[in-house]
C-alpha cells in the first residue's frame, strides 16, 4: 500500500481563509454539519439504511446528502478498481469530499465498504483536524446474511471465481473496534436503524431534539 499522506506535487499553494464561520452556516441551516461514515460488507445494508436516513432527515428539515460507493464509482472515482491501492484512494477521495460537505453544514451519509481500518482512521483524523464531526457507523451484518441476500448476484460470482478480490470472500474486511454506532440490520428493521442514527446525531449535538 502507498503511504497514507500523499506527497503534494503542487508547490506555491497557500491556504486562503474565508470570512464565514461554522456557527453562521449552522444558523442558516438550523443544524451543524457532520459525516456519518457507514462501513460494512457488500449487501450489509449500508445503502438501504443510508437512503432511509436521508429521507428521515430531509423530512425533519435537515440538509442531508448521500455519498454512495456504487454511485461515486460511476463518476468521481470511475478510474478506480478494487485493488488495495485503489480502495485506499477511493476512501481517501470520498473522505475528503465528505469532510468538505460536513464543513459546508451538510449531514453527509457515506456508504462505502471501506474495508481497511487504516483508511477509515485517516478519514476520521482529517475530520478531527479540521473540527468537523465524524461518526463511524458499523453496519454489522454477518457474511452469511449478506451472502444469502446477494442483491447484485456478486457473492455468487465471487464464489464461482468470476470476481477476484471480493470483500469477505478473498479480500479482508477489518471491522471497526469502537464505532460510535453499531447497527445489526438482521435484527432490526431499517426504520429503526434510521431512528437510531437520528438519535445519535441529537446526542452528539449535531441536530436539535424535538
Ligand atoms: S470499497 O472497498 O472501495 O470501499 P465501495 O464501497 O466503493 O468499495 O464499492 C463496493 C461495491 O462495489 C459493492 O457493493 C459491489 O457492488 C461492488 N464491487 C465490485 N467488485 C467488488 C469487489 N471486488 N469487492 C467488493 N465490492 C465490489
Amino acid at each position: 500500500m502507498t503511504d497514507q499522506k500523499p506527497t503534494n506535487p503542487s508547490t506555491n499553494i497557500v491556504w486562503h481563509d474565508g470570512e464565514v464561520t461554522g456557527e453562521q452556516r449552522a444558523k442558516v441551516l438550523g443544524h451543524r454539519g457532520c459525516t456519518l461514515w457507514l462501513t460494512g460488507l457488500s449487501g450489509s445494508g449500508k445503502s438501504t439504511v443510508g437512503v432511509a436516513l436521508e429521507k428521515a432527515l430531509i423530512e425533519r428539515g435537515v440538509l442531508a446528502y448521500r455519498l454512495d460507493g456504487d454511485n461515486v464509482r460511476h463518476g468521481l472515482n470511475a478510474n478506480l478498481g478494487f485493488s488495495a491501492e485503489d480502495r485506499e484512494e477511493n476512501i481517501r477521495r470520498v473522505g475528503e469530499v465528505a469532510r468538505l460537505f460536513a464543513d459546508a453544514g451538510v449531514v453527509t451519509i457515506s456508504s462505502f465498504i471501506s474495508p481497511y481500518r487504516r483508511d477509515r482512521e485517516r478519514v476520521r483524523r482529517i475530520h478531527e483536524e479540521s473540527g468537523a464531526e465524524f461518526l463511524e457507523v458499523f453496519i454489522d451484518t454477518p457474511l452469511e446474511v449478506c451472502e444469502s441476500r446477494d442483491p447484485k448476484g456478486l457473492y455468487k460470482k465471487a464464489r464461482a471465481g468470476e470476481i477476484k478480490g471480493f470483500t469477505g470472500i478473498d479480500d479482508p474486511y477489518e471491522a471497526p473496534a469502537r464505532p460510535e454506532v453499531h447497527i445489526r440490520t438482521d435484527k432490526q428493521p431499517v426504520e429503526e436503524s434510521a431512528a437510531q442514527l437520528v438519535e445519535a446525531l441529537i446526542a452528539r449535538g449535531v441536530l436539535r431534539g424535538d
